[in-house]
């Protein structure tokens, strides 16, 4: 074995040492220190998360709770059968973890050795890259179209014998579309395990879900991050093929969904009804966004199905205007990644934010002459 840098510890692994390192992304505190603004002008919309809050009986039960001495239920029985009736399918097809993150991480742990391939369709998602590359796995990007359409003959083209995952966002974070049904017959038709990320689905109000009883290669992930507004107590789950999950539960830390989390779930899931109303409000909100977005002629805006828009900047620079924003006190999302090198995505809030947006947008343009 190679020896470490100081002769002594052993050498980290190399898929870890040939990462690149992990720029975390700035909390409101922080945002409002480096832009010396208070906490209360700071707009965050760079991070598709709820405006409204989860549940207030979530607040209310996590107060009275009494056992946080106790270790949960690895089994996560009573959650796993309470979210069965939520998601449609039965519970034995479900397995909750710390955010969908998690779960996208399990699933590549499962199935990846070094060297094996893993398909992404950029522009996407961070994390199937991140936890490929953890995995020693190789990343085998199939860039979307101009309009952001999935390539599907160039993921057929890209398959090899060492091809395990393909991962699909519906609806894709943050181009804001959708598969199609054909898409995902097409890409099951692969034989490889298509991993279907709904994190969004509430806002796109189509689910894939229950054909997991069908296909023994389909994993649909979702999460109450967005719709539930836990993002912070990190709670996700997924539907997965029997025989996929048997092997799961094997690997799964026994107390990876915690204590406050299952509590959370419970709540969020008996109060879904309000909370589906704020999901409501948010899809209204999104169309008036859209709309507003739409008037400016210096954008070129994606319809979409989640809480966020992206938009190209067609004249002027994109960094530039996130930063402009930033000034204001309205945190928008840049990406310094193909094709969105010019472009912003907005998380959909409040209707004050929609009109705080759209007069700074109209702003930064006036100051551009
Ligand atoms: C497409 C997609 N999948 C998964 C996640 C992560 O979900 P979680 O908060 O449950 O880990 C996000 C969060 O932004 C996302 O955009």
């Amino acid at each position: 074995m190679g020896m470490g840098v100081e002769g002594k510890t052993p050498s980290v692994r190399t898929a870890i040492a040939e990462m690149q390192e992990y720029v975390p992304v700035r909390t409101s505190e922080s945002l409002a220190q480096k832009l010396g603004l208070r906490l209360d002008q700071i707009m965050k919309l760079d991070a598709n998360e709820n405006p409204y809050g989860c549940s207030p009986k979530v607040l209310r039960a996590l107060g009275r709770y009494s056992s946080y001495h106790r270790y949960p239920d690895p089994q996560q029985e009573e959650t796993r059968s309470l979210l069965a009736e939520y998601v449609g399918v039965p519970a034995d097809y479900l397995l909750l973890g710390m955010g969908a993150d998690e779960l996208i991480d399990y699933v590549l742990r499962l199935y990846v050795e070094t060297g094996d391939e893993v398909i992404e369709l950029p522009p996407t998602f961070g994390m199937y890259s991140f936890s490929t590359h953890v995995c020693g796995g190789k990343l085998v990007p199939v860039p979307r179209g101009e309009r952001f359409e999935i390539d599907l003959e160039g993921v057929e083209r890209a398959i090899t014998e060492r091809t395990k995952v393909i991962f699909v966002d519906s609806p894709n974070n943050p181009s804001g579309g959708m598969p199609s049904m054909e898409d995902v017959e097409r890409l099951l038709a692969t034989g490889r395990v298509v991993v279907l990320d709904e994190a969004y689905s509430e806002f796109s109000n189509l689910t894939f879900a229950p054909l997991v009883q069908r296909y023994p290669n389909l994993v649909v992930l979702r999460t109450f991050s967005k719709w539930a507004g836990l993002a912070g107590l990190r709670v996700g789950y997924g539907v997965f093929p029997l025989p996929m999950l048997r092997q799961l539960w094997k690997m799964k830390q026994p107390y990876n969904l915690n204590v406050a989390a299952e509590v959370a779930v419970h709540e969020s899931l008996l109060d879904s009804k309000r909370l589906l109303a704020k999901v409501k409000r948010i899809i209204r909100e999104r169309g008036r966004l859209l709309g507003m977005l739409e008037s400016l002629d210096f954008l070129r805006v994606y319809p979409s199905q989640g809480n966020y828009i992206l938009c190209d900047v067609l004249e002027g620079n994109a960094m530039e205007l996130m930063q402009f924003m930033a000034h204001r006190g309205i945190i928008l999302r840049y990406f310094k990644k193909p094709r969105l090198m010019n472009s912003i995505r907005i998380s959909v809030g409040l209707p004050e934010h929609t009109d705080a947006v759209v007069a700074g947008l109209r702003e930064w343009r006036a100051s551009q002459g």
